[in-house]
């Protein structure tokens, strides 16, 4: 396996490369969701290049940047034994270097859920996947459902900038009691990791009262966060019934839902989120 630290040493690598490229952005610590991803690159594209870069304009000023987990080596090793092919893994410097001033804003889809409680972090991560696209040049890019709003952002921004590649989203990967696979559960500790809980439940929850007919968006709202509110250590930061396209807030459920919700255990700040198809 190649690692590349250079954005010169990548493209010599790319160069040389005949076939599919699949490309899988990531901030590292990775988990069972990445290495989702990465097998999903390995069965469609000849070769697989995962990117390890935590990026530094998606984070808000007080938000975990600094502290963000971070573990090359055992990235490095995870990824070796899934037989990738290259990593590039530059530093903030190779990505934005002195004097860096251009962004990529993707409007509409960006200014509510997980953008209106972070504003610019979509900027960054925009700028951030273009950037890496151009770098890597890959036939297909790969992300999660874990991070649905991401994932529908990035769609835009592919199909708005005619970027020659197709976005693959793959499904959420959950602990056995529920628990989305995350970087930053390793935040949770002690009685938090069971509080944690409540972002699966309250999405179980929704999902059943669907299935026995309820479409009533705020009904279901409102059912999910009494269930959070009887957890002491969970603060709703917001609960979301959208349009899965638009993002749109909903009154009823007549099309494919996306139920989202953004939740304050102890200090950590986790997402979570279903799709409800009618
Ligand atoms: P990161 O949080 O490291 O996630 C990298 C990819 O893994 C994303 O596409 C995310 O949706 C996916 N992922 C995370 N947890 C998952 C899970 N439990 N199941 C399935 N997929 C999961 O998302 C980012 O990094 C950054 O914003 C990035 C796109 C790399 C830009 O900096």
């Amino acid at each position: 396996m190649d690692v590349f630290r250079t954005i010169a040493d990548l493209r010599t690598w790319r160069r040389a490369q005949t076939g599919d490229v699949g490309l899988v952005p990531t901030m590292g610590y990775l988990h069972e969701g990445h290495r989702s991803l990465v097998r999903a690159a390995h069965t469609s594209d000849d070769r697989t290049v995962v990117s390890i870069f935590v990026n530094p304009t998606q984070f808000a000023p007080g938000e975990d940047l600094a502290r963000y987990p971070r573990d090359e080596a055992r990235d490095l090793a995870l990824l070796d034994a899934e037989r990738v092919d290259a990593v590039f893994a530059p530093n903030a410097g190779e990505i934005y270097p002195d004097g860096y001033c251009t962004y990529v804003d993707v409007g509409r889809l960006t200014a509510r859920l997980e953008g209106a409680s972070r504003p610019a972090h979509f900027r960054g991560v925009t700028t951030v996947v273009l950037k890496l696209l151009h770098i890597v040049q890959p036939r297909r890019v790969y992300f999660g459902q874990k991070d649905a709003q991401q994932l529908a952002v990035v769609r835009t921004l592919v199909r708005d900038l005619d970027v020659d590649v197709e976005v693959v989203g793959r499904p959420i990967v959950r602990e056995a009691d529920g628990l989305a696979l995350s970087s930053r559960n390793v935040y949770l500790c002690g009685d938090d990791r069971a509080a944690a809980l409540v972002l699966s439940r309250s999405l179980a929850l929704a999902a059943e009262l669907f299935d026995a007919g309820e479409r009533d968006a705020g009904v279901l709202r409102a059912r999910m966060r009494s269930l959070i509110a009887a957890e002491p250590r969970a603060e709703i930061d917001y609960i979301s019934v959208a349009d899965a396209e638009t993002l749109d807030e909903l009154e009823v459920v007549a099309a494919p839902a996306l139920v989202s919700l953004a939740v304050r255990i102890g200090g950590t700040r986790l997402i979570d989120n279903t799709v409800l198809t009618p």
